[in-house]
């Protein structure tokens, strides 16, 4: 028999089909990569247009991204783009990672509300943040001393 939180959980799920695939729905209910990471390698923070704002940490080795987290204070949509882009930059070369697009993160979810489309770009922004944080620190690595997070 379900539990009450089961229930709960599907009467959501039910309303989000009114909008969001299933993958996109997994995503923003389980988001993969949640998280401050520690001793991160690169790190962008970026407040979209909308007012919220994404953080995304990258652990990079020998010019890969072994790893990659990220934090939102954003809708459901942006919390699906953070959690698919996230786990899309894993194993991608730096320059491979500078080529993902809004497109690619909205047709790994099987695409987004036309009002949610912006929440895909909002994580490939952050990305691209990320990205030059790491380029930056990687040419000048006493930048690090002054980093705060
Ligand atoms: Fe603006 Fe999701 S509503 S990023």
């Amino acid at each position: 028999m379900a539990s009450s939180y089961e229930k709960f959980e599907e009467l959501i799920r039910q309303e989000m089909r009114k909008v969001y695939t299933e993958i996109a729905i997994d995503h923003a209910l389980n988001p993969r990569n949640m998280g401050n990471m520690g001793d991160a390698d690169g790190f962008g923070k970026v407040t979209g247009p909308c007012g919220d704002t994404m953080e995304i940490w990258l652990r990079v080795e020998g010019n890969t991204v072994v790893a990659a987290s990220f934090s939102t204070d954003g809708c459901s949509a942006t919390l699906a783009s953070g959690s698919m882009l996230t786990e899309l930059v894993r194993g991608k070369s730096i320059p491979q990672a500078l080529g993902i697009s809004q497109q690619y993160v909205l047709d790994a979810l099987g695409g987004l509300p036309g009002d949610n489309r912006h929440c895909a770009l909002l994580a490939v922004n952050t990305l691209k943040e990320a990205i030059k944080d790491y380029l930056t620190f990687k040419r000048e690595p006493w930048k690090r001393t002054y980093r705060t997070y």
